[in-house]
């Protein structure tokens, strides 16, 4: 087991559901916390729920990388060392979910650096810390790495990169003493999600058409976080959550053949994507 405790864990898209969730796991397992997100003012609300000396909120877009090696700087000045990476700040679409014939590609390019190169700077800045502490890097991907992203393209493309890095990541980190795994998560009630609960009518309707009621049952983020940090404790290459999603990625070959061809092949869902694009077109 590899303990929190007295460890440095830096978390980007601290503000958010799974992030702050995974703060208040870390720090009551002993962990100091640099938190990350946005603005100030976000990390700022998470860090008074802790003891000062031993959280540093700072504000940081992921999408800066000179910046994220900034904060990891000052990280180092206060608590002498980062142990452990969660590169785990992420977005959607900032309006209607889209098809790639009816994106803006401009907004697909948004997603794509915050999701994968966002999470490829975080980890790079990181990497002489960790490698130095002989310490932990986990990347949030998402089941959408290995689950047919239809109308979340740009989403699940680089949850499927991110994975892809990781496992690169971690066979070159093999003899450092470092180590990197992945985290995927199924439906988590948090703001992202929402667009999938009745945020959006059409892709609601989507996601109930083409996902079976037990798949996309949303866990809390604190159910998630508890999974998240035995995660970081067992240097786990791969985390899922909820546990069913760990089949479904032991039998990736036949489980993907298999939805492209129930959502290839099903009416309603051709129905509702023709007029999602005639959403998009307006
Ligand atoms: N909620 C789910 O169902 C679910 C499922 C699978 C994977 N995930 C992944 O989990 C991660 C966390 O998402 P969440 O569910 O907590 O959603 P969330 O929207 O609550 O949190 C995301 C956080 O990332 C921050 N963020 C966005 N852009 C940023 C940027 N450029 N720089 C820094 N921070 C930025 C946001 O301000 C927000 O606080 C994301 O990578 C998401 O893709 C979520």
């Amino acid at each position: 087991m590899y303990s929190l405790k007295g460890k440095t864990l830096f978390i980007t898209g601290a503000a958010g559901g799974i992030g702050a969730a995974v703060a208040r796991e870390a720090y009551g397992r002993g962990a100091n916390l640099i938190l990350t997100d946005i603005t100030q003012e976000s990390v700022d609300t998470l860090a008074n729920e802790f003891d000062a000396s031993r959280v540093l909120p700072l504000a940081l877009d992921v999408t800066d990388f000179e910046a994220t090696q900034g904060v990891i700087s000052k990280g180092v000045e206060t608590f002498g060392h980062v142990d452990i990476c969660f590169a785990n700040a992420g977005i959607s679409w900032r309006g209607d979910p889209a098809t790639v014939f009816s994106c803006d590609p401009d907004e697909f390019r948004r997603i794509v650096d915050v999701d994968l190169f966002g999470v490829f700077y975080s980890v790079k800045a990181c990497l002489p810390e960790i490698v130095r502490n002989s310490g932990f890097i986990m990347v949030t991907s998402s089941v959408y790495a290995f689950t047919n992203g239809m109308a979340n393209a740009p989403y699940a493309t680089s949850k499927a990169a991110v994975e892809q890095m990781t496992r690169s990541l971690r066979c070159e980190l093999a003899g450092t003493g470092a180590t990197a795994g992945v985290l995927y998560p199924g439906w988590v009630s948090t703001p992202i999600a929402k667009v999938a609960f009745g945020g959006h009518a059409l892709a609601t309707q989507m996601i109930n058409t083409a996902f079976p009621a037990f798949m996309r049952q949303p866990i809390s983020p604190e159910a998630l976080a508890a999974k998240a940090v035995k995660g970081m404790e067992k240097r786990a290459f791969a985390t899922l959550a909820p546990g069913f999603w760990s089949l479904f990625s032991w039998f990736r070959g036949p489980y993907a053949k298999l939805s492209d061809l129930v959502l290839g092949s099903n009416k309603k869902l051709h129905r509702l994507t023709r007029e999602l694009e005639a959403l998009n077109r307006k």
